[in-house]
């Protein structure tokens, strides 16, 4: 996540759908190792991202404008929903079998990209003047979270 551009509450999610790009990509070509080495990062990288939002972003939200239609808790829920596939395509891609792979990857792809087009609206919509007046306080809440242990459970 980007904390210091101006983009920094609708956070740049592109990484994370060409790093899946990049992994298929690999696979694709029987680059096992290279595929294994891009997904690892992809999951250091979405394990941070989904951190700041559990615990930084979604309570934010919920503080400013409590959550009357169940929308953050919906995001959550998106949350979990994306661990379950990620967890499925860490165990498929010790295979190295590129159908049984590409089964996996596909919905997990999907599901990100439906979530993050989903979040950035939101986002948008609950972006009001106290939120970006609190700027500095928020950007420094994110970056704290780099040296905190997560949460959320990753069962792999
Ligand atoms: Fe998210
Ligand atoms: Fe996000």
């Amino acid at each position: 996540m980007n904390t210091t551009s101006d983009n920094w509450l609708v956070h740049d999610h592109h990484q994370y759908d060409a790093a899946l790009d990049d992994c298929e990509m690999a696979a694709d070509v029987g680059e096992w190792k290279k595929a294994k080495d891009l997904f690892q990062k992809f999951v250091t990288d979405l394990k941070l991202h989904m951190q700041m939002e559990d615990e930084v972003l979604y309570p934010l939200f919920i503080e400013e404008n409590g959550d009357p239609d169940g929308v953050i808790a919906h995001l959550s829920g998106e949350h979990d929903y994306l661990v379950h596939l990620v967890s499925d395509l860490a165990y498929i891609i010790k295979s190295n079998d590129f159908d049984h792979f590409l089964d996996c990857l596909e919905p997990l792809h999907k599901a990100m990209s439906q979530h993050n087009n989903h979040e950035e609206k939101v986002f948008l919509n609950m972006a009001n003047q106290s939120i970006l007046m609190r700027r500095d306080e928020i950007v420094e809440r994110l970056n704290a979270v780099h040296d905190k242990p997560g949460k959320r459970v990753w069962d792999f």
